[in-house]
Order: structure tokens, then C-alpha cells, then sequence
């Protein structure tokens, strides 16, 4: 893999701008070759206002939506109204808007997570047309970053780290004493695409050591481990993340 890309913003508008500029790029570099994109998206707080954007005129017109399937990177085991739902601030922040777009929510408060997670992996390949023995290839993905340098819901420690069967898992995250639902490494990591949305000083010393690189397989940190076989990596941040660099 290339080494990674590095894009960096003044603040979180401009890197939020900069992010719906390129998700526009490429959606219709995408669609003006073929009937579709696909792209998954990350919870948090950061990639809020990348979502508003897309929802505004200015960038959603230039978008076909009907032709775009968004996807979740991962979910919290909530109900999907519930203040710490991925989901409900993807709604709030872009779909309530743009209600066109073909969005895939991640039932992740179904009691039953395992079967939880097999129906959205199921959802994923018949969507992107995966065949049997592949792993499910997404244009593009948007991923955030903890402090502790964890992605997705891919935690440092966690057992999920080392899954390469399922494409979509449950994961137990005990700092957090929370369960989640995540994309697997396997999934990232055979996107075309992974778009990194990194801002605020108390992430400067993780996007450093994350970026400095080193044995990924001995890494403790999981945005480390995001190295797609034959995709690009690139880094959104702003000067306040960078400023270790
Ligand atoms: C989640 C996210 C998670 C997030 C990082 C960064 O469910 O919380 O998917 O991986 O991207 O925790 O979160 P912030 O953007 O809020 O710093």
C-alpha cells in the first residue's frame, strides 16, 4: 500500500468542506463509469458537519442520490432514537434531508447482535454484488479516530481485531462496558477508498504515533491496522491534529 495521504485543513469547517468536495469527486467519477456508489460511514462527533454539508443544496445537488448506498461503519447497541446513536446523528445531520439516498441502518439494538450482524453483512454483499468467498469492496470509506487510536468500534485489546471470518461483528468494549457493531479489518481494508476525518489537539500525539507506522501487526493501534491490499489511504485533519506531524 502507498503510504498514506495527508490533507491538511485550518480548522474542522474547512476539513469538513474539503470532505463533501471530494465525496461529490467521487461520486461522480463513480456513477459517470457505472450505476452505483457506495460508501460507509462513520458515528462520532467529527464527521457531523462533513454530513451537514452533503445535505446542503450547494453539495447534495450535485449528487444523484438515488444511485448512492450509504452504509454504517459501525453502531452502538442502542435504540436507534437514542442520544448516543450513530444513526440517529447520521439522520439528523444529513438524511432527514436527503431522504433519496439508499441509507443501510445497522439494526444494532436486536437482542440478538450475531444475527444482528450476519443480516447487515448479508445487506452489504447482496447490495454491492459481493461473490461468494470475497469480501465486500466499498468505493469509500469515512472512518474517525479515538485518542486511544481505536477506529470503527475496533477498540485496542479488543477480540474483534483478530476477525477474519465476518465481515460485520459484535464487539464488547469494556472501557466503554458497551457493545457494539463494527465493519471487520477484512472490510476496511479492501476498500478502495479509506477517508480519515481527524481533528482537535487531543488527537495530535495519536495521529503521530499512528502515522509514524512501525509493525502494524504488533500495532496497538487499530488505525494502524487499516492498510487496504489495494486501496489508497488518505488523511483528513485539521492543524490542531497535525501539529505533531
Ligand atoms: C463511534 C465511531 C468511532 C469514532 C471515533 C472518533 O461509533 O464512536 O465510529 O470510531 O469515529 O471514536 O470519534 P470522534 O469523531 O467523536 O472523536
Amino acid at each position: 500500500m502507498p503510504k498514506p495521504e495527508i490533507r491538511t485543513f485550518k480548522n474542522l469547517e474547512g476539513l469538513s468542506r474539503g470532505a463533501a468536495e471530494e465525496f461529490v469527486a467521487l461520486a461522480q467519477q463513480r456513477l459517470a463509469g457505472g450505476t452505483s456508489f457506495s460508501a460507509a460511514l462513520s458515528g462520532g462527533s467529527t464527521p457531523k458537519r462533513f454530513y451537514e454539508l452533503l445535505a446542503t443544496k450547494e453539495f447534495s445537488s450535485q449528487v444523484s442520490w438515488p444511485l448512492v448506498d450509504l452504509f454504517q461503519v459501525d453502531e452502538r447497541c442502542v435504540p436507534p432514537d437514542d442520544a448516543r446513536s450513530n444513526y440517529r446523528m447520521i439522520r439528523e445531520a444529513m438524511l432527514d434531508a436527503v431522504p433519496e439516498a439508499r441509507f443501510h441502518r445497522m439494526a444494532a439494538e436486536q437482542s440478538d447482535r450475531d444475527a444482528a450482524a450476519r443480516d447487515y453483512a448479508r445487506s452489504l454483499c447482496e447490495t454491492l454484488g459481493t461473490r461468494a468467498g470475497n469480501w465486500p469492496q466499498l468505493d469509500v470509506i469515512y472512518l474517525g479516530m479515538g485518542g486511544d487510536g481505536h477506529t470503527a468500534s475496533l477498540f485496542p485489546g479488543t477480540a474483534v481485531l483478530n476477525e477474519r471470518t465476518l465481515s460485520v461483528a459484535p464487539n464488547y468494549v469494556a472501557k466503554l462496558d458497551m457493545w457494539r457493531l463494527t465493519l471487520t479489518l477484512p472490510v476496511l481494508n479492501a476498500a478502495s477508498q479509506i477517508v480519515f476525518l481527524v481533528a482537535g489537539a487531543e488527537k495530535a500525539e495519536m495521529v503521530s504515533r499512528v502515522l509514524a507506522g512501525g509493525s502494524p501487526e504488533a500495532s496497538q493501534y487499530p488505525a494502524q491496522l487499516v492498510r487496504p491490499e489495494h486501496g489508497s489511504v488518505t488523511w483528513y485533519v485539521d492543524e490542531a491534529a497535525a501539529q505533531r506531524l
